[in-house]
């Protein structure tokens, strides 16, 4: 039985094919309409969620499967005291797959090993988020037609930022990818990311604080927003949220080429004059986000179509 706990868990082979499974859904849907009847996913959300849990329901619908969850540990014996552990062997009785968010980085780990269905980590913590990697290098290998000899700026939250944080550790299995981190200090990539994940696979970096210095040389450039449920006083976060500020004018910095993705929600960091603006890929990426989430239920559940 596989789990997603991390990109890493797929390989760089695995990871192509699931891909290429998401483009097939996308040009033709109704040859999946049916290809999970019968199956169940439950989604089992103990932090907020509109994109991922809502999408990762679209996705088990549209091939036909149903779902059931809960989207709020309020709404879940979690607030009883019941442990992830105990709740999942529950939830294995009733369905064929489950997406787990959590707050604590490491539950949605915990819950897999206690597991007798497939577990996908839908984000636990400030750690990992692997739907949203497979969602974005989906959105990624659209716009620019490759993964690989790419300039990826990341701005913003680079260190409580879950996406990020996955992002980096699937890109760096392609070749030729150089990362500009964009951050103020405080919110710089943890060191053990640098270190393990860039410095030890050979991966040419820089920080930088402004934006503008990076746009001209990005081929993508990653939004994200600043983590308030992960900050340990207000004052800190409000003296962070609106650091940057992506707008009209600054896209004017950037190549014709350079696209921009984020995986929302987003605050104040890309201001709505940029939307209509054809690089602004974020809402393409939530569409991309639904037909991954079908390939992976078909992956994990190990169903073929043909
Ligand atoms: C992200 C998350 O939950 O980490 N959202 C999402 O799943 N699309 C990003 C965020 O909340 O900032």
């Amino acid at each position: 039985m596989r789990h997603l706990m991390s990109p890493l868990d797929l390989s760089v082979e695995e990871l192509d094919n699931l891909l290429d499974l998401a483009q097939d859904i996308e040009a033709s849907p109704q040859k999946y309409a049916h290809a999970c009847e019968g199956k169940k996913l439950a989604t089992l959300f103990y932090e907020p969620s509109t994109r991922t849990r809502l999408s990762h329901e679209a996705a088990m619908l549209n091939l036909g499967g149903s779902v059931l969850g809960f989207s709020s540990a309020d709404s879940s014996s979690a607030s009883k005291g019941e442990s992830v552990s105990d709740t999942i062997r529950t939830v294995s009785c009733y369905a064929d797959i489950c997406a787990m968010r959590h707050p604590k980085e490491g539950a949605p780990m915990v819950a897999c090993q206690h597991s007798s269905i497939p577990v996908i980590n839908a984000g636990d913590g400030g750690h990992q988020h692997p739907t949203q990697t497979l969602t974005d290098l989906l959105t990624i290998r659209n716009v620019k037609s490759r993964l690989d000899n790419l300039t990826i700026g990341l701005c913003g939250d680079l260190k409580f930022g879950r996406t990020v944080h996955s992002l980096i550790n699937a890109l760096v299995r392609y070749t030729g990818i150089r990362f500009i981190l964009i951050s103020p200090e405080e919110l710089r990539l943890p060191e053990y990311i640098r270190h393990d994940v860039l410095d030890r696979n050979h991966i040419e970096y820089k920080e930088v604080v402004r934006l503008e210095d990076a746009m001209p040389d990005l081929d993508i450039l990653y939004m994200t927003r600043v983590q308030k449920e992960r900050f340990f006083n207000e004052e800190d976060y409000v003296r962070m949220k609106d650091f940057y500020i992506l707008d009209k004018e600054k896209m004017k910095l950037a190549p014709e080429d350079m696209y921009v993705l984020h995986p929302l929600p987003r605050v104040n960091e890309i201001s709505v004059d940029v939307d209509d603006d054809p690089r602004a890929a974020y809402f393409r990426q939530v569409q991309y986000g639904v037909y991954v989430r079908m390939a992976l239920i078909l992956t994990l559940l190990d169903i073929h179509v043909d």
